[in-house]
């Protein structure tokens, strides 16, 4: 979830058919074309296309680039685009890093048309969905607050469709509040999926104590009416009102699905996975197991009945969200051939449950977990663990496994490691002390995984730990009193991230140190009030907070008349939001990479990898290093892998594409052995997911290349094929 306002959890690390349509597009059968998020309802990425294989990859050339981005501030910097394209008869949909939708000739690139959103929000686009009915063509994509309905073959708004093509997507979340939410943060960077003349989409929210409710919705794919909301807070008298204290739905949000769903077209069932609820780290009024956070959750994609749930994670305190659509496949179990649904977590765990009923197909043990949390806090005192297959990554940071590049590097990091208490727990609750878990960044990340007609996975993971400190809110307060306005605002809303000290982290959060230098008032006004990717847009910051933030961030702050009053809910006094309904009484204090003097991981390599387990058995079939540092390989260092963010394609003809590292590149892997095929250089950094589609009988793989996270920057789309 991204945030627009919020000065303590944050993250970072966030379809109408025609039944004649989606006949022909359910479930595995994708063909030349690619038509929905994950190339089809069920977020397989499997591609039956096998004109590129493995003897003639070696040959594939780039066929077309299209730059995406537009110009529609003077703010030049570098922007990610993660977007997954799709393609419909011969047209390539995708988005920019600023919201733009174009069509384009998937042959030749060439651009058909392009829409323009209101923009005054930046955030990540991860994708977009297609309906049809007859020559009523539609794309339906969210940017900022609204969801659009654009006609696929014009460009043109469908005026018909919500309020003159656009629908507000603050719709149906106030219900029963006895508030507004209508200034909170609410929009969706992944698509939803379409079933019938609707349309199930999830949200994405803040991941403070201004979370806005992370309902799930449909809305009718023709008027962009509300078709149904299935609460994932519950409210009185509905299931799971229990697992929280009184009235919680009222003062709390989030438990969105962020992550995209997916759509088991037969049963009529759709499938998600839920996120933590409000705030990250700190659940103090929310004692309880809080359904359906946290959740696997299978609804009736007609009406938004539950027809199960299964919760991974009680109670969460570590922002443990489902980051990718579930993956609908079946497999051979105990010689019995069984549909399943596939969910990934950020922590690694890979749940493998029947569809009919939610039950693992894997053992699964409950053991005690620590409760010794912060003050206030009602840590669950027992978790699930899943007995296969093994999480993609390992859930404890211990002495053998830090980082062994250099003595230079284990040195520094092992006087760190050394000062943290001793973890004996991946659910050690979050304390002022310190805590090194893994998770924020992936495990599984959002760009999602593979799966084959063999019913095995493919799955990129991140080995990254992270070190995060928490501190109360009455510490926090006499921390800021002796602050100016402007360094107040700036240590209650951006230290988070970029520090207290402006340092950034690493090449993933720029340092603001001499940012004046770098860029002019109207540059960085513009990032403050718009955000970009993971940088949350504080869109209704008054200007003399923002005076006094610029004035602080230019080392000359000009102390404002009248500084907005401190009595905001989130301890967010920048931003003053009458909606803010709840204030925690833990915030994070210091959350970051945990990384050598150099900011490389501090854990040994490899920090990236691609994985193939085979579902059948839970069994991991090979796990290989994904992308690479050439400064490190050229010390003679083994490839160590990059942190990852996209995600896999696999074709029939058994290869495996995929980009999403450091190093800009996008690489064929073979699917039987991991061994790298074919690799180019993309313009940019590829975090993206690939996709494959023909036209003209020619095949083609196409991704975005748009750059950022420490990578190449660029805004490309780019498309290869056989010559
Ligand atoms: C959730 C983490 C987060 C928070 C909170 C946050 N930022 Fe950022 N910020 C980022 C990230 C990530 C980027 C880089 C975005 C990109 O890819 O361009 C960034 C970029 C920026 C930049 C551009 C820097 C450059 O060199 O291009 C400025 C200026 C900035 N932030 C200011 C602020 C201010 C001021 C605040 C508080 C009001 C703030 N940020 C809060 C994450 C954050």
């Amino acid at each position: 979830m991204i945030i627009r306002l919020f000065s303590i959890a944050l993250v970072f690390f966030t379809s109408c058919s025609t039944n004649d349509w989606s006949a022909n597009n359910s479930s595995m059968e994708t063909g030349k074309d690619y038509p929905a998020y994950g190339g089809n309802k069920a977020n397989n990425r499997y591609s039956p296309l096998t004109q590129i294989n493995a003897n003639n990859v070696k040959d594939l050339k780039v066929a077309w680039k299209y730059f995406a981005n537009d110009s529609l501030s003077n703010v030049s910097r570098p922007r990610e685009i993660q977007c997954q394209p799709i393609v419909v008869d011969g047209i390539l949909y995708g988005t920019s890093s600023e919201l733009s939708l174009f069509a384009l000739n998937a042959a030749t690139g060439e651009q058909q048309w392009r829409f323009e959103p209101d923009k005054e929000k930046l955030h990540n686009i991860r994708g977009v969905m297609y309906w049809e009915h007859g020559d009523d063509k539609r794309i339906l994509y969210t940017a900022g607050y609204f969801l659009y309905a654009v006609d696929a073959l014009t460009g043109k708004l469908i005026s018909t469709f919500g309020n003159n093509g656009k629908v507000d997507l603050h719709e149906g979340l106030a219900d029963n509040l006895g508030h507004e939410v209508k200034n909170l943060s609410v929009t969706a960077t992944t698509p939803g999926v379409i079933y019938k003349n609707m349309l199930v989409m999830g949200s994405t929210v803040s991941e403070g104590g201004d979370a806005a409710p992370g309902h799930i919705r449909a809305f009718d794919v023709i008027t962009g009416k509300l078709k149904w909301v299935f609460h994932t807070i519950p409210q009185p008298g509905e299931f799971g009102y229990d697992t929280w204290p009184k009235d919680t739905y009222k003062k709390i949000g989030g438990s969105n699905c962020w992550g995209g769903i997916s759509l088991d077209e037969k049963r009529g069932v759709v499938y998600l996975g839920t996120g933590s609820p409000a705030s990250d780290f700190y659940g103090g009024v929310r004692e309880g197991a809080n359904l359906f956070s946290n959740c696997i959750v299978a609804l009736d994609a007609e009406t938004g009945k539950l027809k199960w749930h299964f919760q991974a994670i009680r109670h969460d305190l570590w922002d443990r969200d489902f980051p990718a659509p579930p993956n609908l496949t079946t497999i051979t179990y105990n010689g019995k051939k069984i549909d399943v649904v596939v969910q990934v977590g950020k922590d690694g765990y890979i749940y493998v449950l029947n569809r009919e009923n939610g039950e693992s197909i894997f053992p699964i043990e409950e053991r005690p977990v620590p409760t010794n949390g912060l003050p206030g806090e009602h840590p669950y005192p027992t978790q699930k663990f899943v007995m296969k297959p093994k999480p993609l990554m390992k859930q404890l940071l211990t002495e053998s496994d830090l980082t062994d590049i250099s003595q230079e590097a284990n040195a520094f990091v092992k006087q760190r490691f050394l000062e943290f208490p001793k973890m004996e727990s991946q659910f050690q609750p979050p304390n002022e002390q310190g805590t090194l878990l893994f998770g924020y960044s992936g495990g599984a990340e959002w760009g999602g995984n593979a799966t084959d007609l063999d019913g095995i996975l493919y799955q990129n993971a991140n080995h990254a730990p992270w070190q995060l400190k928490m501190i109360s809110k009455e510490e926090r307060e006499q921390e800021l009193i002796s602050l100016s306005p402007g360094n107040r605002l700036y240590v209650k809303n951006c230290s988070p991230c970029h520090g207290i000290n402006r340092t950034g982290s690493g090449s993933i959060i720029p340092s603001l140190i001499d940012v004046g230098k770098r860029r002019s008032d109207e540059e960085i006004s513009a990032i403050i009030k718009m955000g970009n990717g993971r940088m949350p847009a504080f869109s209704t910051i008054s200007d003399d907070n923002l005076k006094a933030i610029m004035g602080y961030l230019n080392y000359n702050e000009i102390i404002p008349p009248k500084i907005k009053s401190e009595q905001n809910h989130n301890g967010n006094e920048a931003i003053a939001n009458p909606d803010f309904p709840y204030v925690p009484d833990y915030f994070i204090k210091s959350w970051d990479r945990f990384t050598d003097p150099n900011g490389y991981l501090g854990i040994k390599p490899p920090w990236g990898t691609l994985n193939a387990i085979d579902l059948n058995t839970g069994d991991y079939l090979w796990t290989v290093p994904l992308g690479e540092f050439p400064e490190l390989t050229k010390k003679g260092i083994p490839i160590t892998g990059t942190e990852t963010y996209g995600g896999p394609l696999v074709t029939a003809s058994g290869l495996i594409f995929i980009a999403s590292t450091r190093d800009e590149r996008i690489r064929a892997f073979d699917k039987k052995t991991g061994k790298v095929v074919w690799e180019d250089q993309l313009p940019a950094g590829g975090f993206a997911t690939p996709i494959t589609y023909e036209v003209d009988g020619k095949q083609y793989v196409a991704i975005a290349a748009g750059g950022a996270r420490g990578a190449k920057s660029g805004g490309w789309y780019i498309a290869f094929a056989l010559k």
